[in-house]
């Protein structure tokens, strides 16, 4: 399936203060240098927020860990978890399509789908309520076919039990998750064959549907009150064209930035560019092993021997200036200031070694 940005899209995008401040946590868990890591959670985050991932939000998590834009969309696009386009103001429902839903009925479940919500999966239904998609095992093939609404199970469905299930959602009650054929969890379908005194004093519903009925968090999000939140830029019916005619809202502005990371990037954007001294070869006809440093592997070794530096002590002498110049001209930026090429080459060039350079000629690791 081709999975790429949805044409119409909204203007911008913010996550909500709280929101915001839980991104922000998520994000001091990395150490320095590391924030891309929290690209998922955050993105996550983005689409429990507003149903689906805009183009708006993918630029504004990638602003918020210093990523270029590409590399977000394409962790949006590679994971069929985050969706591309928009999805129903009240249920996104997954059916599972796989070996075991399949050979039980999942095939019955979708004509439910297509005849109840959409003719097409992610296509919304008529009043934008709903939306649909066959996905990959959910890994409760026990209890097949199932599946997947919000973040809740529905199990041992057939068409019936699943086509009430979605009646109620639209009608705006909330169906308990779980097994719908009167089975507690995953044991036989003819009943426990062994732990039978577990039956007596066990819960009303299994740890799961319990958990859900407790948190009463199915009421909440899926009793249609998210809609404004879900899909902004759609009208209460779920439709485009009606806000798409009427005026834009104003732009929101992009969450502040923390002011250390301000500082940091107006501090880059002044630095201008200045080419260090080059060497056409190296002196006296031998290089120093650059992949001594840590990051330098035998391409990028190469890399900057073509662009005429081969020894550490020229590497040492770069100003910032020079190290924005050589930096251009890798293919991975930012890699000379995080891997700490300047100080590793002057300890280098002296004559002393470095813990990289030590397990590097010990073991012949090297780093590209
Ligand atoms: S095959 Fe459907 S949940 Fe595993």
């Amino acid at each position: 399936m081709l999975r790429r940005l949805h044409p119409e899209q909204p203007e911008s995008f913010a996550f909500t203060a709280a929101n915001q401040q839980w991104a922000e946590a998520q994000i001091t868990k990395y150490p320095e240098g590391r924030q891309a890591s929290a690209v998922i959670p955050l993105l996550w985050r983005a689409q429990e927020q507003e149903g689906w991932l805009t183009r708006p939000a993918i630029e504004s998590v990638a602003d918020m860990l210093g990523m270029a834009y590409i590399r977000v969309l394409e962790v949006a696009s590679f994971y069929f978890m985050f969706q591309l386009q928009p999805v129903g103001s009240v249920a996104h429902i997954q059916v599972c399509g796989t070996t075991s839903c399949m050979i039980c009925g999942a095939e019955d479940l979708i004509a439910v789908c297509k005849e109840k919500i959409a003719a097409k999966a992610h296509e919304l239904s008529a009043d934008g309520k709903l939306s649909w998609e066959e996905v990959e095992c959910l890994g409760s093939c026990t209890n097949a076919p199932m599946a997947q609404i919000g973040k809740d199970y529905y199990e041992d469905l057939n068409a019936e039990s699943f086509g009430k299930i979605i009646d109620d959602i639209v009608a705006g009650k909330v169906p308990t998750p779980g097994p719908q054929n009167g089975r507690y969890a995953a044991e036989p379908l003819n009943g426990l064959t062994s732990l039978k005194d577990y039956e007596a004093g066990k819960p009303r519903y299994n740890a799961s549907v319990e958990l859900a009925d407790h948190l009463g968090d199915t009421v909440k999000r899926i009793d249609g009150t998210e809609v404004p939140i879900l899909t902004p830029w759609l009208g209460k019916d779920g439709k485009a064209a009606a806000t798409k005619a009427a005026p834009k809202p104003p732009k929101a502005p992009s969450p502040a930035k923390p002011a250390a990371k301000q500082a940091e990037e107006a501090k880059k954007a002044e630095i201008q560019e200045d080419q260090p001294e080059t060497l056409t070869a190296a002196r006296g006809g031998k290089a120093d092993d650059l992949k001594m440093l840590k990051g330098v592997g035998p391409k990028l070794e190469q890399t900057l021997n073509e662009l005429g530096f081969f020894h550490f002590d020229q590497i040492a002498a770069w100003t910032p200036e020079q190290v924005a110049w050589v930096d251009t001209r890798l293919k991975f930026k930012g890699r000379i200031e995080r891997d700490g090429w300047i100080a590793q080459a002057a300890q280098l060039a002296k004559g002393e070694e470095t813990d990289f350079a030590k397990r590097a000629k010990e073991d012949g690791t090297y780093e590209d």
